[in-house]
């Protein structure tokens, strides 16, 4: 079951999307060669407490930190530690949020300091499959317009995307249905609707699709060594098309 947002919700969804933009963009100023990713969650945590919110990965299914922090070959749920950013690394920043009940959930990657060409057009090509996807989040669309405008997108340009991990229906909770995976054929799956709220999140590795995870239960990264990159919006859909509530304004 899809839960949906009447207006007054996906009112009261804009503060914790507007605060997990809002600490993103702080976190962001942060990164460069030498800060540890242990110092970017607690940024992050910090951000959140001060602007009244609780950082919703805490504690969720045993996760001890506030930001996922993801490097080079790492592609989703990179935990926070001793590890030192170095010039030429990308980092995935994923956080998420709660506030008034409702929950936010967005994700970037970064580049520190100056990095190759192949790590930039990785990066840009993954921000840009998630702008391709939510020109598809609008009533009338197939759930797997979504999915497939982002594999198009990607595959298109020389890259994968990751199949174990999918984008998700939020709000009350942080997972809601519907899964969203980032691959298919259009056309399929439950009808969009005004009132959905959906975080799309494209997961994108520079070779080979596959994953797997660390021994730590959480890092997920990519079998073959090679980059990945991670964006996610939270994005609501109105009979006027794709609002993306995680943007910064
Ligand atoms: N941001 C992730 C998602 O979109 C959640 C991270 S899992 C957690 O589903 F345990 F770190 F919270
Ligand atoms: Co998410």
């Amino acid at each position: 079951m899809i839960i949906l947002k009447s207006p007054q919700e996906i009112e009261r969804m804009r503060r914790p999307c507007r605060i997990v933009a809002e600490v993103l963009e702080v976190v962001k100023e942060s990164v460069r060669p030498g800060i540890t990713t242990a110092a970017l969650d607690r940024i992050a945590e910090r951000e959140a407490l001060i602007r009244g919110a609780t950082p919703a990965f805490k504690g969720y299914c045993g996760y001890r930190n506030s930001l996922c922090c993801s490097v080079n070959e790492q592609v989703v749920h990179g935990i926070p530690g001793k590890r030192e950013l170095v010039e030429g690394d990308i980092v995935s920043l994923d956080f998420g949020v709660l506030c008034d009940s409702f929950y936010g959930d967005a994700a970037i990657t970064l580049p520190v300091g100056k990095v190759d060409a192949k790590g930039q057009n990785l990066i840009s090509v993954t921000e840009q499959s998630l702008y391709a996807a939510i020109n598809f989040a609008v009533p009338g669309q197939r759930l797997s317009d979504i999915s497939h405008a982002v594999q198009e997108y990607v595959e298109s340009r020389g890259y994968s995307v990751v199949r174990d991990f999918v984008g998700h229906g939020i709000g009350r909770s942080l997972h809601e249905n519907p899964q969203i995976p980032n691959y298919g054929q259009p056309g399929k799956g439950p009808k969009l609707k005004a009132g959905m709220v959906l975080a799309i999140e494209p997961m994108i590795n520079a070779n080979g699709f596959e994953v797997k995870v660390l021994g730590d239960g959480w890092t997920a990264v990519t079998c073959d060594g090679g980059l990945s990159a991670h964006f996610e919006h939270t994005v609501a859909i109105t009979d006027s098309g794709p609002e993306i509530l995680t943007k910064c304004v």
